[in-house]
């Protein structure tokens, strides 16, 4: 079992507090909230298809996650006096490869595009670096350019197009250094430095063991 992940943490923006922590079983009335808060190209371009609410089945599959197989953490807004759910990720490992992981994430609408998704990836790829996979693999609808052009910039090992699905496998990410320096991963990096302070990650202890 792996236990050295903090329990949680908060992210702080100019505007907003942010509490990043893993899913729990009790987490199913907050992500059937969430899950209402998104519009329906949302809903499709995430799940494929579109339902005004998640089936109990998908509750159970999302949140009574072992924390081994199936990895989940969400994002709260903790700005105000109650919490808002406003995004969920996961990665779920493959049976047959043990060293690679199947990866999703979403964010409410009202909350894209201001780095959520970034901050959500960066914490699963440590995560899973800290469990020694490799791979994440990604589906993605081919016509989610947004998300097909915001993987651009990592470490692609294939890349599947197959009419409406687009398969990308990418090098899992264990910390900071292991992204190339480039204006386009600036962002990034500074992110990963961030949690790692909070995952207690020491690149250094990385580089000599
Ligand atoms: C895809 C998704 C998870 C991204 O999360 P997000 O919080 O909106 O994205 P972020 O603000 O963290 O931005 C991620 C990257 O995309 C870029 N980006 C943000 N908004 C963008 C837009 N409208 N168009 C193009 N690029 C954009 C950001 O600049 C960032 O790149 P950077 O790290 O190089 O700066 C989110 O939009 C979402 O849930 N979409 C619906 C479901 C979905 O498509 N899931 C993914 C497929 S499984």
């Amino acid at each position: 079992m792996i236990t050295d992940f903090p329990s949680h943490f908060f992210y702080t923006t100019e505007a907003s507090r942010f509490l990043i922590r893993p899913v729990h079983p009790s987490d199913k009335d907050l992500l059937q909230k969430g899950f209402a808060e998104l519009s329906e190209r949302s809903k499709y371009l995430r799940l494929f298809e579109i339902n005004n609410r998640l089936s109990d089945v998908q509750l159970n599959y999302f949140t009574e996650v072992d924390g081994i197989q199936h990895v989940a953490w969400g994002i709260l807004d903790a700005s105000g006096s109650v919490s808002i759910p406003v995004a969920i990720g996961r990665f779920v490992k493959f049976k047959e490869e043990q060293d690679m992981a199947e990866v999703a994430i979403t964010v409410i609408d009202s909350h894209q595009g201001k780095g959520l998704g970034r901050l959500l990836f960066a914490t699963l790829n440590l995560v899973a670096g800290k469990m020694d996979l490799k791979k994440l693999r990604h589906y993605v609808l081919s016509e989610n350019r947004f998300a097909l052009n915001a993987l651009k910039k990592f470490n692609i090992i294939s890349q599947k197009n197959e009419g409406t699905l687009t398969t990308i496998d990418i090098k899992v990410i264990p910390n900071h250094m292991a992204i190339p320096a480039d204006p386009k991963t600036q962002t990034f990096i500074s992110v990963m430095k961030t949690i790692e302070k909070e995952f207690g990650i020491s690149i250094n202890r990385i580089q000599k063991g």
